[in-house]
């Protein structure tokens, strides 16, 4: 099956969160199991900049509108997975490292111009008008920037068909009617069963209304939003398109991530022999600051927003703190929450290390050195750092919803074979700081500890048997038409 994969990261080119990891390694399953994927991406310059160094050249040259347009072809860095990349300097060439923002953190003003001319080449591209000697049997489209691509495809006759992954329903790329009007999109597109979404334009509904299959990265979450409480206002949308909507479980880069082999650790080690995860500990803390000793140590990385619970988090530190427990924290995101990290930080410098920015390294040292991994995402679509972790015999504290639901097992509810974490139900810090309670308590049992951290190392997270269900998808898709 030949799949164009649209998306705005990818990793190791351009990665904000989990969407980048899933965009470079679904890609590479899907081509290792035998089958055409290849990538488009919007032409950032660090992409641009990878793909000439790699000694490719520019395909193809069109004039689309104002925008002088070129198209790239390359391979994902370290990979034979196809890249395409939208080059445009008008709109993608950009300072700093987001894809989305300006160096001072706010949104690019012109992000719907940007994601909508990535979502109108992508439709010219798989209808086969630039050119190109490839053509895609399906579409695969990935959260908001790509949501006005299927609404493109459909205005075509014969589109091959299209499936929308939502990654995150909370970010919904909504913009004014003015945009709207000035993307000089058809205005018969303006109603709540299309474009409009309470009197402004909704990038994701393209993709929701206009796509031929709906997936989310987990079978729970693809269960949560279709409510109220987690649906974003777009559950009623998704009720109705359920026998379209699906969720497929994410899997993780198991080479990437791999503590037999991570080139961030000095010291590597195995479900059959743990040794040297004790020193990855001993190692995490001498670099941190953090005082060598037997406490517990506690791991957090993540984007430090509301949706990882950063406010449970900051209310059951204190007392952890104070109970002997040390802190290992990574993150980047809004100021109010770096702030009280910063102050606890300063006043327990021997308890909690706080690593402020975006850090591949520290990420993969703390993932390895941590007893503990948290995880008190209020809602979490998949969660690959819980399936990191996991695999590195750190056993994740996570609040049971969505990929956390579906990958982490609490002793309390599962078989002794199966127990591979800590789960609390109740939203609230008080089950939050029980779950960690009881996970310090297994922690003092070596061998109820070793169980644990061996069945999670055994866990399955590959994409290998999760990719089979979106070639299946795919398959029927085709079929279909
Ligand atoms: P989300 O996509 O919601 O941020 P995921 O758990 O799916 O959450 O993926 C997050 C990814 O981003 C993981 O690969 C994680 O290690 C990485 N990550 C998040 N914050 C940082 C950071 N500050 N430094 C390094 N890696 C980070
Ligand atoms: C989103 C979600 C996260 C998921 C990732 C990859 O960023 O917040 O839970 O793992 O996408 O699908």
């Amino acid at each position: 099956i030949r799949i164009l994969f649209a998306t705005s990261e990818a990793y190791p080119l351009v990665k904000t969160g989990g969407l980048g990891d899933v965009s470079a390694s679904l890609p590479e399953a899907l081509c290792r199991a035998g089958h055409d994927c290849q990538i488009l991406l919007p032409g950032y310059p660090a992409a641009i900049n990878a793909a000439i160094d790699a000694g490719s050249k520019r395909t193809t040259r069109i004039r689309h509108g104002q925008y002088d347009i070129g198209l790239w072809k390359a391979n994902l860095p370290g990979t034979s997975v196809g890249l395409w990349l939208v080059e445009c300097p008008a709109l993608f060439e950009r300072q700093g490292d987001s894809p989305y923002q300006d160096t001072g953190g706010e949104d690019w003003w012109d992000n719907a111009y940007r994601f909508e001319l990535f979502g109108r080449i992508g439709a010219m591209m798989a209808m086969g008008q630039l050119g190109l000697s490839w053509k895609p049997d399906v579409v695969h489209c990935n959260d908001w920037q790509t949501g006005l691509l299927p609404v493109f495809l459909k205005s075509f006759h014969a589109s091959p068909p299209t499936v929308f992954t939502v990654h995150n329903l909370a970010y919904q790329g909504l913009f004014s009617q003015e945009t709207f009007r000035a993307l000089g999109l058809p205005d018969h597109l303006w109603n709540f069963e299309q474009l409009e979404f309470h009197d402004q334009l909704s990038f994701i509904k393209g993709g929701l209304v206009f796509s031929d299959a709906i997936t989310t990265v987990s079978p729970t979450y693809a269960r949560e939003i279709k409510t109220p409480e987690l649906g974003c206002g777009l559950d009623g949308l998704l009720r109705h398109r359920a026998a379209r909507l699906s969720g497929i479980l994410n899997g993780i880069d198991t080479e990437v991530w791999d503590p037999q082999h991570d080139p961030y650790l000095k010291v590597h080690y195995s479900q059959e022999d743990l040794t040297g995860k004790a020193e990855c500990r001993k190692q995490l803390q001498q670099a941190l600051g953090l005082k060598i000793g037997p406490a517990p140590l506690l791991g957090f990385v993540g984007r430090l927003v509301e949706q990882k619970g950063l406010d449970w988090l900051l209310e059951v530190i204190p007392a952890l703190l104070r109970q002997g427990c040390q802190f290992a924290l990574l993150g980047s995101g809004d100021a109010r929450y770096k702030k009280a990290l910063q102050a606890l930080a300063s006043q327990w410098p021997d308890q909690l290390a706080l690593t402020l920015g975006y850090n591949e390294a520290m990420a993969h040292r703390i993932t390895a050195g941590a007893d503990l991994f948290l995880m008190p995402s209020k809602f979490e679509p998949c969660g690959l750092n819980q399936m990191y972790s996991l695999r590195y015999g750190t056993l994740p504290v996570v609040h049971g919803v969505g990929g956390l639901n579906d990958t982490v097992f609490d002793p309390a509810e599962a078989s002794s074979d199966i127990a591979n974490g800590f789960v609390f139900r109740q939203p609230s810090s008080g089950a939050f700081m029980n779950a960690i309670e009881r996970a310090l308590n297994a922690w003092e049992q070596p061998e109820t500890w070793l169980q644990l951290q061996k069945n999670g190392m055994a866990g399955d997270y590959s994409w290998k048997s999760r990719a089979k269900d979106y070639i299946n998808l795919y398959r029927s898709l085709i079929n279909e038409q």
